[in-house]
């Protein structure tokens, strides 16, 4: 889970442009139809409903937004908080604050269970501060029994919105300060993206950046298609351009975010290719580092892993989700490829380019599987020698395909095939991580340790941890380190020269 805090020395600084359109708003004329002429007005609007609060609280309200799941849900939270920082909110450590946003995430049981322990625990907090207002968005709110269950049972809740709508965050802000009742807007599905809406990033060096939304595949097991809907790419003009600001404003590396990055751009106007947009992404100036996040192996191209080699502004890290390495399963996944057409994709991978790290997800437990599937997916960690993995347990989501598929797997038997999984999956990498040992690796210091105040934590191009000695000015820049000792998955170090 990502807890964002909106700070007051944040990077969130408002775009002139942006705030010359906002102030041009004119609240007693219409509202604008277009986007996002028509949030500049309701951010306006916002602002005079959040101004009347802090007089009336003597001070500047506070607000904290929590995202679960994702990187593309941390990224909608930064959005949100832009709004909410445009609006006049100030910083809130945690959820004792004036407005809490719960962005959830419903890929797997787990996540949905935790939302309600903290929708039961911001209730409680609402009790002791009357001027509360809870709002709840995300993937589970794109279910209508998720949202059902809120409406009757959760009845502090203000505002409940979904995945499609988010770019109204500040007209939903409006409506919830004109109403005592609980709003609920839910979009089954839009072809809208809107561009140009003020974004409050966590980290000054490093952003996400939605390229895409949605996805198209409909593996059985998955709910995501459901609730984020279809593919729709941004145009790559407003791509590069997000990308220039962001580099103007300091961001050294950035991770390209869609649900699968490799059909990217083959519905507009004048498609492009995802290889074609890193290349383009590559030449910004400023930005040293370039991630991509998520590939499907079904159709990741040659001429992107020929662009890869060819950049080395391009992460030397690829994540691959195979999710089984039972040609069986992966039919009944609906994955489009088998074990042997994904180990002839990984191999040719470790070929062209030896110095990147794959890593992938696996799903243990997925309806008929059988101790035999499990070996096959044990084949393959062992053959591609994945350089770390997220291994999930299925988990059943109502209105997939696979939930209704027969023979579910024992509790029992997947806890044993799991227990048998990470094993090879963490002898794997730990003879993976050993390979680098010796060498100097450039990183992008990300951190202070958590456990010791006199080292740095950076990340190697191919995502692994390095800790070494230095101090918190350092953060946000690079450096030089010689990896001095592996220890599981990250190094000691030391530096031999940064920038
Ligand atoms: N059960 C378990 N894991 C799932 N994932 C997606 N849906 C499910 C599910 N129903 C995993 C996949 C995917 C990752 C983001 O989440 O491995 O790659
Ligand atoms: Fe889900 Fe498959 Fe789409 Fe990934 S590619 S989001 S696993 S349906």
């Amino acid at each position: 889970m990502n807890k964002v805090t909106i700070s007051n020395n944040s990077n969130y600084k408002i775009d002139e442009n942006m705030e010359a359109m906002i102030n041009a708003s004119d609240l007693n004329g219409p509202v604008p139809i277009n986007e996002p002429e028509r949030q500049y007005y309701f951010i306006k609007k916002a602002r005079n409903y959040v101004d009347e609060l802090a007089k009336e609280l003597g001070r500047r309200p506070k607000a904290c937004s929590i995202a679960f799941g994702c990187q593309m849900n941390a990224r909608d939270s930064e959005k949100i908080l832009g709004v909410l920082r445009c609006v006049g909110y100030d910083e809130a450590e945690d959820e004792k604050a004036d407005f809490v946003i719960y962005n959830t995430c419903t890929v797997r049981d787990n996540a949905d269970q935790r939302v309600y322990g903290r929708l039961g625990y911001a209730g409680s907090l609402k009790k002791k501060n009357p001027h509360m207002k809870i709002a709840v968005c995300g993937c589970m709110m794109q279910e209508e029994v998720a949202v059902e269950k809120i409406r009757k049972s959760y009845r502090q809740v203000d505002l409940i919105f979904g995945t499609h709508n988010l770019f109204k965050f500040a007209e939903l802000l409006c409506y919830m300060f004109e109403s005592d009742r609980m709003i609920i807007d839910i979009w089954k599905e839009t072809t809208e993206i809107v561009e140009d809406l003020p974004i409050e990033r966590k980290y000054p060096f490093k952003s996400g950046v939605n390229i895409m939304f949605g996805c198209n595949n409909f593996c059985t097991y998955c709910i995501v298609p459901y609730v984020r809907g279809r593919e729709r790419s941004r145009e790559p003009k407003d791509i590069i351009r997000e990308i220039e600001h962001l580099a103007a404003d300091g961001v050294k590396e950035v991770m390209l975010l869609g649900q699968n990055v490799n059909s990217y751009g083959q519905n507009l106007e004048n498609p492009i290719s995802f290889a074609q947009l890193l290349a383009e992404v590559c030449k910004v100036d400023g930005i040293e580092r370039v991630r991509f996040m998520t590939p499907h192996p079904k159709d990741l191209s040659q001429e992107l892993i020929d662009v890869i080699r060819d950049n080395p502004k391009v992460a030397r890290h690829i994540h691959l989700p195979c999710q089984s390495g039972s040609t069986e399963i992966l039919r009944r996944m609906n994955r489009k490829y088998t074990k042997e057409s994904y180990l002839e994709l990984a191999t040719r991978i470790r070929e062209q380019l030896p110095d990147v790290a794959i890593t992938t997800d696996i799903i243990v437990g997925f309806p008929g599987e059988t101790d035999k599937d499990v070996d096959d997916t044990i084949d393959l960690i062992n053959k591609v020698k994945y350089d770390n993995a997220f291994t999930f347990i299925y988990s059943k989501r109502t209105g997939t395909p696979a939930a209704s598929f027969e023979n579910q797997v024992s509790e029992e038997d997947v806890k044993r095939n799991f227990d048998r999984v990470l094993k090879a999956v963490q002898e794997n990498a730990h003879a993976q991580a050993r390979k680098w040992t010796g060498t100097v690796q450039r990183v992008l210091i990300e951190s202070i340790n958590e456990q010791d105040e006199s080292l740095v934590t950076g990340r190697m191009s191919n995502n692994t941890l390095v800790h070494f000695k230095g101090d918190k000015t350092r953060i946000g820049t690079f450096a030089d380190v010689h990896l001095d000792e592996c220890r599981g998955f990250y190094y000691m170090g030391t530096e031999v020269g940064g920038v």
